[in-house]
């Protein structure tokens, strides 16, 4: 029960990391606002989890007043907000810099910058006006640490987060909130899945061939359990960092023969 009495919100969780995270944290005693655009599965998966702990609200992150209702939503059905995950995010669309489509990098950020952004900018606010030392948490990327593994829109975008979770905990530290990012390595979760024309298992086996360290396939539960430990009081003191779960993925040479 490491996130008993808390609340927290967390925007992709219709399925995922947002989903694995939803339900560790009810397990863990919190009571938490799922967030997000499939309004169907998003229902489905608060409903499986239990609605005395857990509610679905439509909030598309494109739309900075659908965060602002979702925060008061939050706010109104259980009167703070301890945790933000804003989590929600697209993979972009994968060609040369040559081919860079304006639109769609301009779509990929509105989502995983601007979005992730005035999540944290709303559930900041909740907590300065409730006097709440709240945790914020963003889903970051190996492609925040990296270039090369995923595509450009994407990768300038998780690139971007780590530098806003740096900006926010400069500014929110005096309010007692804390503000860090998780950087998960690859793995088979149904964007991925669509986004490769890809089977879970055939995501998993492409991920556990490239990954550094073997013998562990990553599921959305490990990031789950990375954001457990950021949104709980065991990293009172953790803030402006981003948690690499790469299995050393993002530090290694791959060039290198030893390493083939
Ligand atoms: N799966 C991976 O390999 C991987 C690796 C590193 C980082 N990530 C990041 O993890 C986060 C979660 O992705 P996932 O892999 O669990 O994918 P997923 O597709 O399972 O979940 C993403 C969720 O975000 C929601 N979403 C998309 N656009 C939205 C919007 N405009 N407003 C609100 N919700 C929206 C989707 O409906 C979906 O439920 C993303 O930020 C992604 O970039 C994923």
């Amino acid at each position: 029960m490491r996130l008993e009495g808390k609340v927290a919100i967390i925007t992709g969780a219709a399925s995922g990391i947002g989903e694995a995270a939803a339900r560790l944290f009810v397990e863990n005693g919190a009571r938490v606002v799922i967030a997000d655009i499939q309004d169907e599965l998003g229902i489905q998966v608060a409903t499986s989890i239990g609605l005395e702990q857990c509610s679905y609200k439509h909030c598309d992150v494109r739309d900075e007043n659908q965060i602002r209702e979702t925060v008061r939503f939050a706010l109104e059905k259980y009167g703070k907000v301890d945790v933000m995950f804003s989590n929600a995010g697209v993979l972009g669309h994968q060609t040369s810099i040559l081919d860079m489509d304006a639109k769609e990098f301009d779509e990929t950020l509105s989502i995983n910058l601007r979005g992730m952004t005035l999540a944290v900018k709303h559930a900041a606010c909740a907590m300065v006006e409730k006097g709440t030392c709240g945790s914020i948490i963003c889903t970051a990327s190996v492609s925040a640490c990296i270039g090369g593994v995923a595509a450009h829109s994407y990768t300038i975008s998780k690139h971007a987060v780590v530098g806003l979770v740096r900006s926010a905990s400069s500014d929110l530290g005096r309010h007692g909130i804390r503000v860090n990012c998780i950087s998960p390595y690859g793995m088979a979760t149904p964007s991925v899945c669509k986004a490769y024309n890809s089977t879970p298992d055939e995501i998993e086996a492409d991920c556990n061939y490239r990954s550094t360290l073997k013998g562990v396939t990553l599921k959305p539960k490990q990031i789950a359990e990375a954001a457990l430990f950021l949104a709980s009081d065991e990293s009172s003191f953790v803030s402006g960092h981003n948690l690499v779960v790469d299995g050393g993925f993002t530090v290694v040479d791959h060039s290198a023969p030893s390493n083939k």
